[in-house]
């Protein structure tokens, strides 16, 4: 039967992480005190490195009728298709944590921000480094964001 390979690199802690993308983590730390989520009280930060060296930031955005609101994802790509056009996007690093709290928890892209990320990946056909923490607590680093969604639909199935 044929089967799927995932690569990625795991660090015990973000402290083993290369500088670059701990950094990352750091500023996605940062964009936690950005999220605004009184219903769910999941704090959620992302950091995005662009290939003209900036970094940008989302964090997640509730709403009180609930499917209204956004993923820290979404919101950071989407910010980027509209203010960064042009660039390319190098890497993510997701993080997360309960509100309020100093300790930070695991969390993994969503089913639906693996499709949207992918999309950019596709459109700018460079691959997007992702780092998240995983319930084992470990670092994952995956070289791109594609292998996150297998099968995925795209424009493709469009044509
Ligand atoms: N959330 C994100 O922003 N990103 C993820 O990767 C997982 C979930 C948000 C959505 C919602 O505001 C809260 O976390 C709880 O699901």
């Amino acid at each position: 039967m044929p089967k799927i390979e995932i690569a990625f690199e795991t660090f015990a802690t973000v402290d083993d992480l290369p500088l670059a993308d701990k950094a990352l983590v750091d500023m996605a730390k940062e964009a936690t005190r950005t999220a605004y989520a009184p219903y769910s009280n999941f704090w959620v930060g992302v950091a995005v490195l662009l290939s003209n060296g900036t970094i940008t930031k989302g964090s997640n955005q509730e709403n009180a009728a609930y499917p209204s609101g956004l993923c820290a994802e979404r919101v950071a790509f989407f910010n980027i298709g509209v203010m960064f056009p042009t660039e390319t996007i190098v890497a993510v690093a997701v993080v997360a944590r309960g509100a309020n709290e100093v300790q930070f928890t695991p969390v993994t892209p969503c089913g639906a921000c693996r499709q949207v990320m992918v999309e950019y990946e596709q459109k700018q056909h460079v691959p997007i480094r992702i780092i998240f923490q995983d319930l084992d607590k470990q670092y994952y680093i995956l070289p791109n964001i594609t292998s996150l969604l297998p099968f995925q639909f795209s424009a493709l199935n469009l044509k």
